[in-house]
């Protein structure tokens, strides 16, 4: 066991761990962070992509112990205190973006990676930009628009009946 520090979603935590529990476990199972998923474990699908100091990493990869005095952020960090939803999960919600959600925490993880980045990504460069990230349900289309909606972007043609708050 060693003992780490590290900032999550601003709060600090310390916990020993096994050396070789994965980043992505230590945040599920020794944090109760479970809103990063584990798809394929093997750094595959990006189901599990959490930001640390900055830079998407896939948490199946990383030992939990190399983040030791890392700053993190994961899906949990995304929601304002008061329950509310940023940009990027409203657009989601908006575009039927989320079928059964396993992928969504990774993706919206990579969405605003990718929109630190580049602020008004092209079509291709979204879809070019999401595609570490593996979804079963959607077919990519409706996560697509929602980052193009996001960015304004989206051509009027493809907003009508859409609800925005
Ligand atoms: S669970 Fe980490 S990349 Fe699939
Ligand atoms: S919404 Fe089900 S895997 Fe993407």
């Amino acid at each position: 066991m060693r003992k780490i520090r590290l900032r999550i979603n601003g709060d600090l935590y310390e916990r020993d761990v096994r050396e070789s529990k994965t980043l992505l476990h230590f945040l599920r199972e020794d944090v109760g962070l479970t809103g990063t998923k584990e798809g394929c474990g093997a750094g595959e699908c990006g189901a599990c992509t959490v930001f640390m100091n900055g830079e998407t990493v896939n948490s199946c990869l990383v030992l939990a112990v190399e983040a030791d005095g890392a700053d993190l952020q994961t899906i949990e960090g995304e929601t304002a205190e008061d329950g509310s939803l940023s940009a990027v999960q409203q657009a989601f919600a908006r575009h039927h973006a989320v079928q059964c959600g396993f992928c969504t925490p990774g993706m919206i993880m990579t969405v605003k990676d990718l929109l630190q980045r580049k602020p008004k990504p092209t079509r291709e460069e979204v879809i070019h930009g999401i595609e570490s990230n593996f979804c079963r349900c959607t077919g990519y289309q409706q996560i697509v628009e929602a980052v193009l909606d996001v960015t304004g972007q989206l051509p009027d043609s493809e907003k009508e009946g859409l609800k925005y708050v």
